[in-house]
């Protein structure tokens, strides 16, 4: 009989699978990856349409908390597992200029490509502990995707 697994174990697992849907969204998965799916679960076609379509490729979740968050320009929300960044972005736009929207992850290419040109976003951290400058009780939302 196999032995369980131990949480570094899962922990590698999650962090490779996700990288590699950031690097390969349209390879085969056992879970559900991409454009066609996100429109299933609600988001508007000129929603995605108005994004990078990278964001909608690599788009992997399992609810459409972020379409339906009601949150107020200025505040600051925290995308718990920000993945490819497609939710991320959402969030970015309803908290407007004013506000931040900070992206953890611990994958590191999902995080990397986050970096990489989104105006209004951050991703503080890709590390297991990710910490970000933001304190406790200036964080008016937290979206969590993490397990
Ligand atoms: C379902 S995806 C989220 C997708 C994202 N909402 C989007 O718009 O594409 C979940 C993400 O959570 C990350 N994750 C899972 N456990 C984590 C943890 N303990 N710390 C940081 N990130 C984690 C994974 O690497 C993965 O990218």
């Amino acid at each position: 009989m196999q032995g369980l697994a131990n949480a570094d174990d899962i922990r590698h697992a999650v962090k490779a699978q996700y990288s590699q849907v950031r690097r390969e969204p349209s390879a085969q998965y056992n879970f559900r990856v991409g454009r066609e799916f996100a429109e299933a679960l609600g988001y508007p076609a000129d929603l995605l349409d108005a994004l990078p379509a990278s964001l909608s490729e690599a788009f992997t979740v399992v609810s459409n908390a972020a379409l339906l968050a009601q949150l107020e320009t200025g505040q600051t929300v925290v995308d718990l597992g920000s993945g490819g960044g497609l939710d991320l972005v959402i969030l970015a736009r309803k908290v407007g200029p004013e506000g931040r929207a900070i992206g953890i992850d611990f994958a590191p290419d999902v995080a990397l490509i986050q970096k990489s040109g989104l105006d209004g976003v951050r991703v503080v951290s890709r590390g297991r502990n990710a910490r970000t400058r933001a304190r406790e009780s200036q964080v008016s939302v937290i979206e969590a995707h993490r397990p």
